[in-house]
């Protein structure tokens, strides 16, 4: 049974009443809960001293660091939830791909994965892969109380973007050119990497993650029908593995506009928008029945404490006749950001929210 689970006839725990997970249900809530993509990490202080000298995966293999990484973004802001410390390719790295992150350029793999023969990179994901994982969900379970932990995964379009490119692209030329050249090939690829990235959501759910969400962070390349065709498929595969814990399942994407009732269909609870959309907009397209996570551009903290204000107010405003809003940012925390300036936000949020 996963953390936040209640059992049939008893009390439910404080991390299932959170407001976080409430929201999620698009059940009513105290405040609007608000939690940062890349809230642990780069523009903070703290996370670059207990970094110092430690390589970002091997980091992530070390449960006391990756549980203090964890902490250190909801000691400081008062975050309504933690998201686990890891990156998108730690699975990946886990069942033996070669590759590595290089400091300002991202993943790079050693052998990108261009033929059939280089799909015998992908194995299948044990537990026992990433026990590590297990160990620090377990510690960090016992710290935060009833903050609830939101475990993550990449997706497959997006870890394969990675693999068939061997790094970070604009372009995406080779992984498109399989999916539209080889799309049997493509297809294998997808669903294997959905298989991977299940039983690794399954890891972290059962050692006490409260909800999950799926980074797809550059589906936003692909055009409707490519994406329906080619990676929906892959991505549901994902969320009905995991359906049956009852955890929340959260979707992100960036530049999605066109995506969202796609992306809705996929099978998530709550589907994340990227400041592009607004929030009223972005419900008509994602359709009932969802709750929406989002949506302040993340360049915004850059321009001063009104202007923050403002621009919060605005993404409130537009969330106001939606059933369920998680406040985050449109993408993820740049490294540059004043961290002060995303305590003050979350303060606001709650106090404007406040029922
Ligand atoms: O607080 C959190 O949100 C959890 C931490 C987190 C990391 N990576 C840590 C990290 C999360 C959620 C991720 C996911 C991730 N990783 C995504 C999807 C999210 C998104 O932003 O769209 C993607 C595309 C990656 C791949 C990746 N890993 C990139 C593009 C980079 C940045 C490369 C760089 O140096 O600019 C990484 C490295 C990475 N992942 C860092 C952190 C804190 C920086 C490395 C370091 O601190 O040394």
């Amino acid at each position: 049974m996963s953390a936040n689970e209640t059992p049939a006839g008893q009390p439910p725990t404080a991390t299932y009443d959170s407001a976080f997970l409430k929201a999620c249900r698009r059940e009513p809530v105290p405040h609007t809960p608000v939690w940062f993509m890349r809230q642990a990490g780069r523009s903070l202080p703290e996370y670059h001293k207990v970094r110092e000298g430690i390589a970002m995966l091997d980091s992530c293999t070390r449960p006391e660091l990756v549980a203090e990484i964890t902490l250190q973004p909801v000691r400081r802001h008062d975050v309504d939830a933690a998201i686990y410390f890891s990156d998108i390719v730690v699975p990946l790295k886990a069942i033996g791909v070669d590759l590595d992150i290089k400091p300002g350029v991202g993943p790079v793999v050693a052998q990108p994965i261009r033929t059939r023969a280089d799909l015998a990179q992908l194995r299948a994901l044990e537990p026992e892969d990433v026990s590590y994982v297990t160990e620090a969900i377990g510690l960090l379970t016992r710290e935060l109380g009833p903050t609830p932990l939101i475990g993550f995964a990449g997706a497959p379009f997006t870890l394969a973007s990675y693999l068939v490119e061997g790094g970070p692209s604009r372009t995406y030329e080779n992984a498109k050119a399989m999916m539209y050249g080889d799309p049997e090939l493509w297809a294998d690829l997808l669903d294997r990497l959905a298989d991977i990235t299940a039983a690794f959501l399954k890891v972290q759910i059962e050692a006490g993650a409260s909800a999950v969400q799926l980074f797809d962070s550059w589906a936003g390349a692909l055009a409707p029908l490519d994406y329906r065709r080619s990676v929906l498929p892959a991505s549901a595969k994902v969320f009905d593995a995991v359906a049956g814990y009852g955890v929340p399942r959260i979707h992100f994407g960036v530049g999605t506009g066109e995506l969202l009732g796609l992306m809705g269909e996929a099978g998530a609870d709550v589907v994340g928008v990227d400041w592009r959309v607004p929030l009223d907009e972005a419900v008509r397209r994602v359709g009932p029945g969802k709750a929406l996570q989002g949506n302040l551009d993340p360049t915004v903290l850059f321009a001063g404490p009104r202007v923050v204000e403002t621009k919060a107010r605005e993404v409130l405003d537009s969330a106001a006749g939606l059933e369920g809003h998680v406040f985050n940012l449109g993408h993820g925390v740049m490294p540059s950001t004043d961290p002060d300036s995303l305590t003050r936000l979350v303060e606001y949020v709650h106090t404007q929210t406040a029922r």
